[in-house]
């Protein structure tokens, strides 16, 4: 593989604005980013999920840089990214079904990604071989800025190598890729901190594959009845689908690990009993605001590490990513974090901490 000499530019954060899309495409490291990404190199940029690490979608062999730069199992598709609804015709075959527009008019710009039956544009490298392709306009301003520049539809992973946790921060891009790409942007930290929720929009009932920055509460909301639900039509639970028989071929791989064995403690019980036994080792316990005041006492003397407060998972989120790579750096012998309720974004922290976890 090429080695490079990978650059860092930060963006003054008093630029990123929605309504400054325009004076962002006028900066020089804009150009020169649209520039590679245009001549088949790769980009990593900040979305409001996490950041991307870009490419042009339609050129095979900028994809398979991609996969090559995070070690990435080739039979796991990308998410293709736009910046304006006018690209979609270009993309997917047939039309949407009203569904599917509901949910873009509702969630676009935004951390939805609708998955479509694809044209021919979209080569196979990019959906690694599918007859499908997901899609997604960024909010973002940085984002679509690039993509606007680029003028060509962005295919972006996450950032991270692959197995790693996803990169809120272009440090955390750098940690892992550095050598592998010629530029980062930095953006700042992302917003949203997880990555979109991607759901299946190619039959009447959609489907969601995963859980993720637009919640299931909101999705149901908006399409009742439209959206399938765990446990409809006696398939099995959506939590067994997505571990026995993954719909979104990502979904099946170990993911988000930190180096550091992970448990999770699963209700109030669980963390009593777990004080109870007396903890052995170089351990630290993840809780939130609310169970680390009620629990003070009893955690003298343990390490304990704050994820934020359960009444707001949306700052849990934010963080979550931050926090597993953080572990790695106290070169621990285990953790332990607290589990919160699926509702709302919780759904999709607790669907990454279960995977971060991956033991019983
Ligand atoms: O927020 C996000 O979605 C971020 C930012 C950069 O946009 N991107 C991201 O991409 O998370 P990635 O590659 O880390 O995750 C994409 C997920 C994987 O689980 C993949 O299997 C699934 O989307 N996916 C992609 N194309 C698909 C398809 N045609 N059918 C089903 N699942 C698909
Ligand atoms: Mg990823």
């Amino acid at each position: 593989m090429k080695e490079y000499v990978t650059e860092i530019i930060r963006i003054d954060e008093s630029l990123i604005e929605e309504g400054n899309i325009d004076s962002l495409k006028e900066l020089p490291v804009l150009q020169q980013a649209a520039e590679l990404l245009r001549k088949g190199e790769l980009v990593a940029f900040p979305t409001e999920t996490v950041y991307g690490l870009g490419a042009d979608a339609t050129e095979p062999e900028a994809i398979k840089k991609i996969y090559r730069a995070k070690g990435r199992p080739q039979d796991n598709p990308l998410i293709v990214h736009i910046a304006g609804f006018h690209e979609l015709e270009g993309l997917v075959r047939g039309s949407l079904n009203p569904q599917a527009e509901r949910l873009i008019k509702t969630f676009w710009p935004g951390p939805l990604t609708i998955v479509v039956d694809k044209k021919e544009t979209i080569p196979a490298e990019t959906t690694a071989g599918l007859d499908s392709v997901a899609i997604r306009m960024p909010a973002h301003p940085l984002t679509r800025a690039i993509i606007e520049l680029a003028g060509v539809p962005i295919a972006a992973p996450s950032a991270n190598k692959s197995g790693a946790p996803s990169p809120t921060r272009a440090e955390h891009v750098y940690a892992d890729l550095k050598g592998r790409i010629p530029l980062i942007l930095d953006g700042g930290p992302a917003r949203v901190g997880l990555e979109s929720t991607v759901i299946d929009v190619r039959s009447e009932k959609v489907r969601i594959l995963r859980p993720g920055g637009v919640s299931r509460e909101e999705i149901r909301e908006l399409i009742g009845a439209y959206l399938h639900e765990p446990g409809d039509e006696g398939e099995g639970t959506e939590k067994s689908n997505m571990i026995e028989k993954p719909l979104s071929p990502g979904m099946k791989y170990r993911h988000y690990s930190p180096a550091t064995p992970l448990y999770i403690i699963e209700d109030e019980q669980a963390l009593e009993n777990l004080l109870q036994s007396g903890l052995e080792g170089d351990i630290a316990l993840i809780l939130s605001e609310e169970w680390a005041g009620k629990y003070e006492a009893s955690l003298r003397d343990s390490k304990v590490i704050k994820m934020g407060p359960r009444e707001r998972p949306e700052l849990i989120a934010a963080g979550i990513f931050q926090l597993l790579r953080h572990l790695d750096t106290l070169s621990l012998d285990r953790a332990y974090i607290e589990a919160i309720p699926e509702r709302g974004i919780g759904e999709a922290i607790m669907n990454r901490i279960r995977k971060a976890s991956s033991r019983k």
